[in-house]
Formats: structure tokens, C-alpha cells, sequence
């Protein structure tokens, strides 16, 4: 796992627009994996100025969404979908058919489930998965959980997310409480992952990651198994990041401790 430390949110979504771009300067192909949610806006709009000013080409790439709310139209200002166009997909030379989101109308998710998996494989795979994490440790919508989730599926939102997603929407009701989302495989198979987080509110989520035990409590924490995973946080993310990996384990094991008393 590499991880770079950025001073503020501009230079890591600078450097992860960097990452990205690298990538498909080298395989212009490639299958990218993409993330939602606040973390990566900056990172879109670098990856905008890279296709407009410095010719980043994006004609034969092909991508792959994480995760889409279910019950929600594309049309609607807080689906993935609207988002991906609205932030991203207007702004560069991507062929809309190579373009892929979750569709959370579909009829029958179970399928679309499955048919966004296959897909994938028909594509070769992901190339480079981007990720952001949610302050439990998500990714993608992979909740806590007491078993890491496999394939594409749908996913009952935990409460926590819904409080952290209720900002973008008029009331907290209007949250959707089920997703789509890729699952723990489908990310794990990925062959470079590209983890942003920014703020202080993910720093725990970081650290758990990086040092706690591979739990899918922490689902992010899985990835300390993936062979190439790159983190790219701001110093506010990396905070809990100085502490030692020794002091971390007895922690650990002092509130096991604690809690078998
Ligand atoms: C959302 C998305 C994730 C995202 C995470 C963090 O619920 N499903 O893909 O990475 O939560 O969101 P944010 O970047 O807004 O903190």
C-alpha cells in the first residue's frame, strides 16, 4: 500500500486526477472504476482541465460506477447518475456507450446485479477502481457488516449514511435506504485501487483501514490483501495516521480485553 499525504484537499485531488491520468496516458483503453460523493468533485474537475487544456483523451476509455441509490431516476439532482453526467461525463470526449452506472429503476436489481458483473468481466476487468471511504468504512456502499459482501448487490443503506447523505438532499426522508453496489469482490479484483479521503471526520476511517485488523466491520479494511492499493489523503485524513502500528495492536487488544471481562 502507497500512501501519499497531500497538505489540503486541492493537492490530493490533484494528484489523484494525476494518478488517473497517468493511467490512461499508458492504456488509453483502460477500464476505470469511479466514485461518488463529495471526496472526488475537485478530482473531476482536474481530470476536466487535463482533457481541455492538455488533451487527455478519454474517447476509448470505458467506466464503471460504484454504486447507484435505488428508487432514484437518472434525471433526479441526487442520483449517481445525474451526478456522473452533471460533474464529469459532459465535460469530456467519453463515448456514452461506454459508459456504465448501476440503474437503480431497473426492474429487477437481482439481474442488474448480475448483468453489471458480467459486464465488468466482458471488459476485461477494472484497470484502476477509485474509491472514497465513508466514515464507517465503506466502500462503494459495502456497510459494516459481519461478512464481506461478494459481487454486485443491493445494499440496505446503514443509518449512518443515510445522516452523512441526507446534506445533499431537501429532508432525511428523501434518502433512498437501498443501493446497488459493487461488491468487496468486484473491488478487490480491480488491478490498481486508487483510495482518496480528505478531513478529519475520515481520519478514524483511514486508520482503521490502514492499521486495524481485516474486518468487515471496517470494509475498507480489506484492501490492506489488495497488491496495489494507492492512498492519496490531506493531512486532515492522514492525522491518526502517525500513531504507531504497535500502540494501535495493544489498544486493540486491551479493549478485547476489556470487553471479554
Ligand atoms: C457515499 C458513496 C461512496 C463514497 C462515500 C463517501 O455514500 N456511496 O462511494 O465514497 O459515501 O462520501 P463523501 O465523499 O461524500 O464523504
Amino acid at each position: 500500500m502507497r500512501i501519499y499525504v497531500s497538505k489540503d484537499y486541492e493537492e490530493m485531488s490533484k494528484k489523484a486526477a494525476n494518478i488517473v491520468a497517468a493511467q490512461i496516458y499508458l492504456r488509453p483503453n483502460s477500464v476505470i472504476g469511479l466514485a461518488t460523493g463529495s471526496t472526488p468533485l475537485l478530482m473531476y474537475q482536474e481530470l476536466v482541465r487535463l482533457h481541455k487544456e492538455e488533451g487527455l483523451d478519454f474517447s476509448e476509455v470505458v467506466t464503471f460506477n460504484l454504486d447507484e441509490y435505488i428508487g432514484l431516476p437518472e434525471r433526479d439532482v441526487n442520483s449517481y447518475h445525474y451526478y456522473m453526467h452533471n460533474q464529469f461525463f459532459n465535460h469530456i470526449n467519453i463515448r456514452r456507450d461506454n459508459i456504465h452506472i448501476p440503474n437503480g429503476m431497473a426492474s429487477n436489481i437481482d439481474k442488474e446485479c448480475v448483468d453489471y458483473e458480467r459486464l465488468i468481466m466482458v471488459q476485461g476487468g477494472i484497470d484502476l477502481q477509485v474509491l472514497g471511504i465513508g466514515k464507517n468504512g465503506h466502500i462503494g456502499f459495502n456497510e459494516p457488516d459481519v461478512k464481506f459482501e461478494t459481487a454486485t448487490h443491493r445494499v440496505k443503506l446503514d443509518e449512518e449514511t443515510i445522516n452523512a447523505n441526507a446534506r445533499f438532499f431537501q429532508c432525511i426522508e428523501q434518502v433512498p435506504q437501498y443501493a446497488i453496489s459493487m461488491g468487496i469482490k468486484t473491488i478487490m479484483h480491480a488491478k490498481k485501487v486508487l483510495l482518496l479521503a480528505n478531513g478529519s471526520a475520515k481520519a478514524e476511517a483511514v486508520f482503521k483501514s490502514v492499521y486495524g485488523g481485516i474486518t468487515p466491520e471496517t470494509p475498507a479494511s480489506i484492501l490492506q490483501l489488495h497488491q496495489d492499493v494507492t492512498m492519496v489523503l490531506d493531512e486532515g485524513g492522514a492525522q491518526m495516521l502517525g500513531r504507531s502500528l504497535a500502540n494501535y495492536n495493544i489498544d486493540n487488544a486491551l479493549n478485547r480485553l476489556q470487553a471479554q471481562a
